[in-house]
């Protein structure tokens, strides 16, 4: 039998549906990128945002469902993410949902965005099964996540001002690399030297799992400041890579204390910055010798899709978890085992 779920996704400047049957076997994935139009700006300007995915949506779902072969009366649910995210971008996912909820008479099931990150492991690991210490690193959140089991979560910690991504992105926008910066600097970083300047590793010592991150950018652009100002070359790439080891070797410190604390012995990346393969070999390296398994999303899996708010949609409706349509975008929501 199957069990077709449509996933809406629309919370930042992807415009993404997908359709997954029984949470895992992936049938479509279209995801419709504004990145070209927000790189002028060097960030995500919400309101474009917003106006972008009201003319992308339609024909987003329609792709999504040509490729799967499937037609919207076959579908056993649609779910949809409400939150975290820009609120006007959410609206228009959230309000295409509901409309085809209450047209087709399925069950409509509002998705946290960043249990979806989460789901992108469940989707592609089968041997993935908690307790589990996740690391969700994006470019709106970086948190660290102890799933004691399926929708029994607790945050250990989180940053307490940049998100990691959002450091690539300011980084990458002070240098006028383009947006996003992610992949932009670990590219450069591969030809640059991560030990030629030794840059701060914020709340390290902390006995917490917080993290801080807007200090080590400033740290960066003062770093290359002072270079201009002595009119000094400025070694880009040495600088890019010795800014994401710094990067890499807190979330993997923070990462691997909370899961030797918690005696947890697997961990599980999320979110865009965990496409970072220097950072990701990096927590897999520094987990290995704590004798601690790692697993992560396919890159594509990674950064936002529709994929896996479909996937945990599903989970989501099996658990008897489902919104009626009243429900509304909320633009700061933490992750809640009571929701
Ligand atoms: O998960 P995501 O697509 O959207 C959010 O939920 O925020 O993550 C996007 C973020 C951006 O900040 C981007 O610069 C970062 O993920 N990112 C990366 C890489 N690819 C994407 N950061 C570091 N290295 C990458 N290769
Ligand atoms: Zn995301």
């Amino acid at each position: 039998m199957s069990d077709f779920v449509m996933g809406i996704e629309t919370s930042c400047d992807e415009t993404a549906a997908a359709i997954v049957d029984k949470g895992r076997n992936i049938l479509s994935n279209i995801v419709s990128s504004q990145i070209k139009i927000h790189n002028k700006y060097g960030g995500v300007v919400p309101e474009i945002a917003s106006r972008k995915h009201m003319e992308s949506i339609i024909p987003v779902i329609d792709s999504a469902l040509k490729e799967s072969k499937i037609t919207l009366d076959q579908l056993s649910g649609i779910a949809v993410t409400y939150g975290p995210g820009l609120v006007g971008s959410l609206l228009v996912g959230l309000t295409v949902a509901k409309s085809i909820s209450y047209a087709q008479n399925i069950p409509l099931i509002g998705v946290n965005h960043l249990e979806a990150h989460i789901y992108a492991n469940f989707l592609e690991h089968k041997r993935l099964k908690p307790p589990i210490i996740c690391l969700i690193v994006s470019g709106g959140h970086t948190s660290l996540v102890h799933i004691n089991d399926y929708w029994d979560y607790k945050i250990l910690g989180q940053t307490v001002d940049d998100a990691a991504g959002e450091v690539f992105d300011k980084i990458s926008k002070y240098l006028n690399l383009g947006y996003p910066g992610g992949p932009i600097i670990e590219k450069l970083a591969s030809k640059g030297d991560s030990t030629a300047i030794a840059f701060p590793r914020p709340l390290l010592n902390k006995h917490n799992y917080d993290f801080s991150f807007s200090g080590l950018k400033t740290s960066v652009i003062y770093y290359i400041k002072k270079l201009i100002l002595e009119k000094k070359p400025i070694p880009q790439n040495d600088i890019l890579a010795s800014f994401q080891i710094a990067v890499a070797d807190v979330l993997a410190q923070k990462t691997i204390k909370a899961a030797l604390n918690t005696g947890v012995n697997t961990i599980a990346l999320a979110g865009g910055v965990a496409a970072n393969c220097y950072i990701k070999t990096f927590i897999e390296n520094m987990a290995q010798n704590n004798k601690i398994e790692v697993f992560s999303p396919s890159q594509k899996l990674c950064t936002d899709n529709a994929v896996m708010v479909a996937s945990a949609g599903f989970y989501q409706l099996k658990n008897k978890k489902q919104s009626n349509l009243s429900i509304d975008a909320v633009s700061r929501l933490a992750i809640s085992s009571n929701e």
